[in-house]
């Protein structure tokens, strides 16, 4: 059995070493069930041309397959090949169990509509994944806001990583969920996009002259409708970028509360521990207890934008139709949207062994004049000017500081506002505004975002 698809017009075989370079088995073995059930796909298309006994000695060599790709076989024996990628590698154990009906399989059809349905399937796979994954991250972060906001936990929110204002840990915890469900709603995008329109048929690249039942493939594999032009759909990777991007966007969202996390867990700060669970120690120091889960998020986040800018800089400039380049796009997608998932499912794990110190944040909610901007709204309700009210209060701040002591009730009675929030805990209740750190508001946040949790689950069972 020859490892290759073509040939006849070669009179010597490919030096080894070249095909080993343009091989991309090693990134494209993940898309062997998808190939399967295109490759199933088609041999309906090819109703009107196969014999019905070689229809079936083809589906069940494709079960076959199946099987052996479910438990392992077929990525043994594939890897011990020379093969091209994962495609010719079916075509080659379809053809080695079906027999001669093997070698009518790939009728009407060319690696390049194959590579591109099967990117849409496993984008439909992925993004469905990723929708899941990003869901269970908000789901767990609403679960602590909900307890953090029964608790009343206070902390200090920062701007510039300076003490801004005093917030609910709870809005903390639902503000990072907010990203989150973003993540999920573009995956759920991405996979209503995977499902709109079928590649398979293309051809290479001009269609075919054989009677291919194009709605009947696009049909079996969950599509809307065939798509509409072969010369566009055998080099079209929009869905397959546009899974990466989720995927990319989906670590950003995570990499953000990690970059906190992970300055939380300083002794310094204090805010948050993590169980042994989701820690590392040092090989030297005896002491150390580090956050690495987080801080490889946070990393991933890097490598991941970096990936996609390489996926999406190899489609730039490809002429229309299929070009060799749009291999690396391919693996590029798959490595990133592999790595991006993997750092998802590690967030959520990492994240359910952090434990909040409430009286620490509590402690520290204060520090840094944060109530001063309470002061200000005060005088502003009794009358002054926005710029009035903040220059007051900046005097008020620096008198405290040369005093070395917080804002206090004799700054509020010499503002004359002597019932203005001087303290944290009155700061966060008196505040009203829709979306804002008010322990109504933020129950209201949470009962929202569960709502829209609820929905993305329902469309992803
Ligand atoms: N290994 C190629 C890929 O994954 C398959 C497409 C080959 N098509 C071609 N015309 N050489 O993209």
């Amino acid at each position: 059995m020859s490892s290759l698809q073509w040939g006849g017009r070669f009179a010597s075989a490919p030096d080894a070493a070249l095909l080993a370079f343009g091989s991309s088995l090693a990134d494209d073995l993940v898309l062997a069930p998808f190939d399967v059930r295109c490759s199933r796909a088609h041999v309906a298309a090819l109703s009107g041309v196969l014999a019905p006994a070689d229809a079936g000695a083809l589906l069940a060599a494709l079960d076959r397959v199946a099987a052996e790709i479910d438990d392992g076989a077929f990525a043994a024996w594939a890897t011990t090949h020379a093969f091209e990628d994962v495609h010719g590698a079916i075509d080659a154990r379809v053809r080695e169990l079906a027999g001669p009906a093997g070698e009518r399989l790939h009728a009407g059809r060319s690696r390049n509509d194959q590579v591109a349905t099967t990117l849409l399937l496993y984008a439909r796979d992925r993004a469905a994944r990723g929708a899941r994954g990003a869901v269970d991250v908000a789901a767990l972060l609403e679960d602590r806001a909900e307890s953090a906001l029964e608790r009343g936990t206070l902390l200090a929110a920062t701007t510039h990583w300076q003490p801004a204002q005093p917030v609910l840990l709870a809005f903390w915890l639902d503000a990072a969920a907010q990203g989150f469900v973003r993540a999920a709603e573009r995956f759920a995008r991405v996979a209503a996009d995977a499902a709109r329109f079928c590649p398979l048929g293309s051809a290479a690249l001009a269609g075919s002259s054989l009677p291919l039942d194009r709605a009947a493939a696009a049909r079996e594999l969950g599509f809307g409708a065939p798509s509409r032009n072969a010369l566009d759909s055998v080099g079209d990777r929009d869905v397959a970028l546009d899974l990466l991007h989720a995927a990319v966007r989906a670590v950003v969202a995570a990499s953000r509360p990690s970059e906190e996390l992970v300055i939380w867990a300083t002794p310094a700060f204090g805010y948050v521990r993590l169980d042994d669970a989701a820690s590392t120690g040092s090989s030297l120091m005896p002491q150390k207890r580090n956050p690495d889960p987080f801080e490889l998020v946070r990393a991933a986040g890097a490598r991941a934008i970096g990936v996609y800018a390489g996926a999406l800089a190899t489609t730039n400039g490809v002429a229309l139709s299929y070009h060799r380049d749009l291999q690396q796009t391919k693996a590029q997608v798959i490595d990133g949207t592999e790595a991006g998932l993997a750092a998802l499912d590690a967030f959520r794990r990492a994240f359910a062994h952090v434990h909040f110190n409430d009286a620490q944040t509590a402690a520290r909610a204060g520090d840094g004049y944060t109530v001063a901007t309470d002061l200000a709204d005060a005088l502003i309700l009794a009358g002054a000017t926005a710029r009035e009210a903040h220059h007051a209060v900046g005097e008020r701040v620096v008198l405290a500081e040369e005093e070395g002591r917080p804002l206090d009730g004799r700054d509020a009675a010499a503002l004359g506002v002597a019932d203005a929030p001087v303290d944290p805990r009155a700061s966060v209740w008196g505040k009203r505004s829709a979306g804002s750190t008010g322990p109504g508001m933020v129950a209201t946040s949470i009962a929202a975002t569960r709502d829209a949790i609820a929905a993305l689950s329902e469309s992803f069972l």
